[in-house]
């Protein structure tokens, strides 16, 4: 007979699994280092789908930090009420917690327990209705959100998110070592910030054996774009093409 904790997150997984079954495909994008541009592939991917026809949400899953709605531009206050809205951006739905705080620079200090409950807060009370994608925009690290997100999740797949360089190469392959020994699978690999000549990319689609999907250059836009809340993808014809290869290959 199971534990009785681990009877629990298979009930809730399975009630979950019910309650988002009107998402098609929810897809991870992971790395366990910081800064290396999830958030960024998360905005970018979501609304190159959205406009190839897809009907897309994104998932901040990054719970104390937040960024999603800044890179968007959004600057809403959800009401504290259930079931939960996600808010809609361009045609593209969105939630994260930045939208449940009224000082966007406040610490959100939370512990593990408390983080992997307000994972699942999140996904058993809002309507997302019917989708093709769920993004889920995930926290560097490999404990608590990612782990949530893992074991409440019926995810199709993670994109792993790299920089060229060996130190994010190396934790970006204990990302898809995590995710692979729990039984997700690795839908590719972005290499970020790139001269254009996969390197850190390429580590790590030969470590964990996964498509290297693209290469994202290293372009000024990104910041300056991503400051003022506009989605990068959609101002630069060069830096849409990136994106929507990278989607081909992860639809192919
Ligand atoms: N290809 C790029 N070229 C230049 N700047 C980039 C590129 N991609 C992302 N950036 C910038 O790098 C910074 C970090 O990106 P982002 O926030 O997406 O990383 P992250 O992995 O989500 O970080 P965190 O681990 O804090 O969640 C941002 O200011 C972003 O605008
Ligand atoms: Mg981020």
């Amino acid at each position: 007979m199971a534990h009785p904790s681990i009877l629990k997150v298979i009930e809730q997984r399975k009630k979950l699994k019910e309650k988002l079954s009107g998402i098609k495909n929810k897809i991870g994008v992971y790395s366990a280092k910081g800064g290396v541009g999830k958030t960024t592939t998360t905005v970018n991917l979501a609304f190159t789908l959205k406009n190839m026809g897809y009907k897309v949400g994104i998932l901040d899953a990054d719970i104390d930090c937040p960024n999603v709605c800044m890179f968007l531009g959004i600057n809403y206050e959800a009401p504290g009420t259930f079931p939960i809205k996600p808010f809609e951006k361009d045609g593209v739905l969105v939630l994260s917690t930045a939208m449940f705080v009224d000082d966007n620079k406040k610490p959100i200090i939370w512990r593990g327990p408390m983080i992997g409950k307000m994972v699942a807060e999140f996904l058993e009370n809002t309507e997302w209705g019917d989708l093709d994608y769920l993004l889920v925009d995930l926290p560097p690290g490999t404990s608590d959100a990612p782990l949530s997100i893992i074991q409440l999740l019926d995810l199709k797949g993670f994109v792993i998110v790299t920089t060229p360089q060996h130190i994010a190469a190396i934790n970006a392959i204990r990302s898809g070592m995590m995710a692979k020994r729990l039984g997700v699978s690795i839908l590719g690999i972005v290499e970020n910030m790139s001269d254009g000549t996969p390197k850190g990319g390429l580590e790590v689609s030969t470590a964990l054996n996964a498509n290297l999907l693209g290469c994202i250059k290293q372009n000024i836009l990104f910041g300056e774009l991503s400051d003022k809340g506009e989605i990068p993808s959609l101002k630069d014809k060069n830096i849409s093409e990136e994106y929507s290869n990278i989607i081909k290959k992860i639809l192919g």
